[in-house]
């Protein structure tokens, strides 16, 4: 049998992401994203972010092809999210994924779009190894996994954030410090020259009798604007700066601490830190620097590969080929509140019995 030739495709949110992988290597991808026509608004307004999806489909499909120096023809199966998302957004990348499948008569596969953004380090460090815990920290997500295969076997939550995720707290408090959107991005960078320990902003649900992985960052905010709106009362200006340096370095500890409390409770040595959230440098230094000391391996894929992309999704379509799943089919619908318990989507019947 010839290597297959798996495109994914994304669209969950405001990136429309074409990639191709081949046996876990990363030929090519092509990327598109609207984030400047929501800017103005503060945030994703899902019908810009479909229409934008619509009319980059094809230009950034070709963007990959050329990538990875293959011919549409060359495609041997097509990857999509399927959910979770925004389902305006989902609906489009899922519908150009069916016609690339029907047009060439290819398999088509549902992806669930947290198993893509897990796969996405594969495409850098390898396969992962036989079990992990995986800290997903996106714009909608915040959770702790207990990984084992991750296209065969169930996907195990340990804990979830109660209220925000994390990356819904940087762009909010990037509002509410006026340094705009997408905010963790801006957030990152207004944080440089910030001083971590000017404010000691709370951390949520560290206390014993806390559950032990959940995550709450909505009273992180409230408390971020508190110290916003004391400073603007006084007339004074806001040490956005330190602000911003001492939010991420809340919501780092936080993050950090939960991820290796379950490494220890599972004894696991493996911790992959995933999603939009782990390009943030602060969490990429504090997260090696207690991993190298408590001995754990910590992987996170590089940047470019952190926030939404298409290769993510052909990686688990990669993934989900080789292990002999069988296709979703062309008659899967988006599922814009898909949870993750599989990397699949829908979940085949009889998935972990
Ligand atoms: O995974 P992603 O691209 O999309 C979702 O699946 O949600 O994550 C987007 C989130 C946004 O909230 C964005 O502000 C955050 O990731 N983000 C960051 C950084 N880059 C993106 N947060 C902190 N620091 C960054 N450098
Ligand atoms: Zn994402």
């Amino acid at each position: 049998m010839t290597a297959p030739v798996v495109l994914g495709v994304e669209s969950s949110c405001d990136e429309t992401g074409f990639g191709i992988v081949s046996e876990g290597v990363l030929l090519g991808q092509g990327l598109a994203s609207s984030a400047s026509q929501h800017a103005e608004f503060g945030g994703v307004v899902p019908e810009i972010a479909a229409r934008a999806h619509l009319e980059a489909a094809v230009p950034t499909l070709r963007i990959a092809l050329a990538d990875a120096g293959v011919e549409l023809g060359d495609i041997t199966h097509v990857a999509a999210t399927s959910g979770p998302g925004l389902a305006t957004a989902v609906h489009v990348g899922l519908a150009a994924a069916k016609a690339v499948a029907w047009s060439l008569d290819v398999p088509l596969y549902g992806v669930h779009h947290l198993a893509g953004h897990a796969a996405a380090d594969t495409l850098e460090h390898g396969p992962l190894p036989d079990e992990s815990i995986v800290l997903i920290v996106s714009g909608g997500h915040t959770s702790i996994l207990h990984v084992r295969d991750l296209v065969r076997d169930p996907i195990e939550h340990l804990g979830d954030t109660v209220d925000d995720a994390a990356g819904e707290a940087f762009d909010k408090v990037a509002r509410l410090v006026g340094l705009g959107y997408p905010g963790g991005p801006a957030i990152s960078r207004g944080a440089v020259e910030g001083d971590p320990t000017a404010f000691s902003f709370p951390r949520a649900m560290l206390r014993a009798q806390d559950a032990r992985y959940a995550f709450s960052f909505s009273g992180l905010k409230t408390s971020v604007a508190r110290t916003v709106e004391t400073f603007e009362r006084r007339g004074e200006a806001v040490p956005v700066a330190d602000v911003a340096a001492s939010f991420e370095q809340a919501v780092v500890d936080v993050l950090v601490t939960k991820a290796l409390r379950a490494i220890g409770d599972r004894g696991l040595s493996t911790l992959v830190i995933v999603g939009g959230v782990a390009a943030n440098a602060r969490l990429r230094a504090v997260a090696q620097e207690r991993c190298d000391a408590a001995g754990i391996a910590l992987r996170i894929p590089p940047m470019r590969l952190c926030t939404d992309n298409g290769a993510m999704i052909a990686a688990v379509g990669d993934l989900l080929v080789r292990s002999g799943a069988s296709p979703s089919g062309l008659a899967i619908a988006a599922d814009s509140s898909a949870v993750l318990h599989g990397a699949q989507l829908p979940l085949p019947a009889g998935f972990g019995a």
